[in-house]
């Protein structure tokens, strides 16, 4: 492991300083460790990859990375099954490769964020087999959720909680004498038991896990299934109002994307209990004894955002996901009300707003934006899904959107395969699925196996660059020859060149730091000044007039001097 001098003098990180922190204004790009890029060619992407690869994001302009898990893992949920916290799984290399393109990142100017996931362990994981190896009553067991059934023969689970992935959130063990015993919670799969944040020996180990990372020089951590963790007294039974089948287990996004209701919805007994708070304030400390700026992003599908932004209050998370944002659908009225609130709702507890359009839960947004059909986050789409989009109309709707969100002040993420347009990968054979979603619910949801296919870097080459063989773990459609970065790199209206001119425009004009002010247009139309940029989206069918001045970005063709259906351009102001 390079010691933290040596990556310290290696280091071209830019400034951070109060009030200018690198977190408010970054654009942090997600990669997903299995599918960015395969070294030794196994058909999984690994850490060599992503050492070889990081100087592409250089050149597209992003600022940091988000690391997916790497940990150790019998990755029955794609490595968000942790079996050691302190170690990288084989299949994406060592420690030392870590080490090594930490250090390159940060020589490139690009800082590190890594996924944390504190929620639950692995049922691989040594606490959970010690846990079962030692029986009830024991403290092994409290540091889990075991409870015992209901019913004479204890054989009902102890409450009636879901699993997000689908069926009971309850599993029931065999104990060492050969008889069923208790059952232990699982939010997740069952193969994903969830810890007991009760027990101060659990907030021990995390503190001890947080240092080691932190020790090694990550530039912070994303807070896997923040709203989770501390689970209501008592674990009363909670049945999710209908269609509430978000990742927010229950808690329906539509009230305050639709109606602009800021009303709280009911709060599931396992999600966004007053305790997570406590947790994260602890973990602020931790942070703050290292050098550097260095951040908590939480994953937290919490609403309203009012809610949500006691996730970012000044002694906590620096940082959270805005899914209130990727959830809205693209229609001006409902953009317009989300970003105002999501600004005004952040710096009310002095916290930068963030913004997302996809990740590697979500149905890929150059396909997502331009669906008629319901489509509930993680449950995908597939072969007989209706109501999919023709693909180009969908790709000008996903870089207007593109275009839109990076002209707004506060700090984007943008997940690997978007900067090439790249849409869902909906034709999947059965047999190459792996999402536990797809499995829990016996194929009745797809799951996000769609947006998790390895993407194209070389058009001509085998698994189009992915890796040195033709092996890719997801099979990757044909037609993405056309989306590889070698096709787009340097042409003028390609996908990767609008990203491109947009952070850096973004950059030199300061938007991260700016403040909206908006201007109408018309009623399918967002309007806004940002400084010294004009940003004009049009939604609508009408073409309207580009405002004068010099266009910096323009996410599709102008036609005449005017913006058509589902373009955004950022003007310079004259
Ligand atoms: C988060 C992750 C998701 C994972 C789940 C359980 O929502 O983003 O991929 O399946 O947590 O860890």
């Amino acid at each position: 492991m390079p010691s933290t001098d040596q990556t310290a003098t290696a280091s071209a990180l830019p400034e951070s300083r109060p009030g200018r922190e690198w977190w408010r204004s970054a654009v942090i790009y997600q990669v997903y460790p299995r599918s960015f890029a395969d070294a030794d060619g196994d058909g999984i992407g690994d850490l060599p990859g992503i050492t070889r690869r990081l100087p592409a994001l250089k050149t597209l302009g992003v600022d940091a990375v988000w690391l997916s898990p790497f940990q150790t893992s019998p990755q029955r949920d794609a490595g968000y099954d942790v079996a050691d916290y302190e170690d990288v799984d084989p299949l994406f290399g060592t420690l030392a490769d870590f080490d090594t393109m930490l250090a390159t990142a940060h020589a490139l100017g690009l800082r590190v964020i890594i996924d944390l996931v504190p929620n639950h362990t692995s049922s691989d994981h040594a606490w959970f087999q010690a846990a079962l190896a030692a029986g009830p009553g024991s403290p092994e067991r409290e540091r889990y959720m075991f409870r015992e059934g209901k019913g004479s023969d204890g054989s009902v689970p102890p409450n009636n909680w879901e699993s997000i992935f689908g069926g009971p959130a309850w599993n029931r063990v065999v104990e060492a004498d050969g008889t069923l015993g208790q059952w232990y919670l699982h939010l997740f799969d069952s193969s994903q038991p969830d810890l007991n944040w009760e027990n101060p020996w659990v907030w021990e180990q995390f503190r001890g896990i947080l240092r080691f990372w932190l020790d090694r020089g990550v530039d912070g951590f994303r807070v896997d299934v923040a709203h989770g963790m501390v689970k209501a007294p008592g674990l009363p039974d909670y049945t999710p109002p209908e269609h509430g089948g978000s990742m927010g287990g229950g808690v329906p996004l539509e009230p305050e994307i639709g109606g602009h209701a800021s009303v709280e919805p009911p709060t599931p007994p396992y999600w966004a209990q007053d305790g997570v708070h406590e947790i994260y304030r602890d973990w602020h400390k931790v942070l703050e004894q290292y050098e550097g700026d260095r951040v908590l992003c939480g994953e937290a599908w919490v609403e309203p955002l009012e809610k949500l932004a006691r996730w970012v209050r000044p002694d906590e998370m620096q940082q959270t996901f805005n899914f209130g944002y990727l959830e809205t659908p693209w229609d001006a009225d409902a953009l317009r009300h989300v970003i105002d609130r999501s600004i005004s709702v952040f710096g009310s507890v002095g916290a930068p707003s963030t913004w997302v359009l996809s990740n590697h839960d979500v149905v890929r947004h150059a396909t997502r934006l331009a669906l008629t059909g319901e489509n509930l986050q993680g449950h995908g789409i597939g072969p007989k899904t209706t109501g999919l989009p023709d693909p180009a109309f969908a790709l000008n709707r996903a870089r207007a959107a593109t275009a839109l969100m990076l002209a707004l002040p506060g700090s984007s993420y943008l997940y690997q395969g978007e900067e090439l347009g790249l849409p869902e990968a909906i034709d999947l054979p059965d047999s190459a699925r792996q999402d536990p979603t797809w499995f829990r619910t016996d194929g009745e949801r797809y799951g996000r196996d769609g947006c998790r296919v390895p993407i194209p870097w070389e058009s001509g080459a085998p698994s189009f660059g992915f890796g040195p063989s033709a092996e890719s773990w997801l099979p990757q459609p044909a037609s993405w020859a056309a989306y590889a970065r070698d096709v787009q790199q340097g042409v003028p209206g390609s996908t990767l060149t609008m990203y491109q001119d947009a952070l850096a425009a973004r950059a030199a004009h300061d938007l991260a730091f700016g403040t909206l002010d908006w201007f109408d247009l018309g009623e399918d139309v967002l309007a806004f000044r940002n400084g010294n940029v004009t940003v004009v989206a049009n939604l609508g069918e009408a073409p309207v007039a580009a405002p004068a001045g010099e266009v910096l970005v323009s996410s599709g063709p102008l036609v005449d001097g005017t913006i058509p259906q589902d373009v955004t351009v950022w003007v310079a102001n004259v």
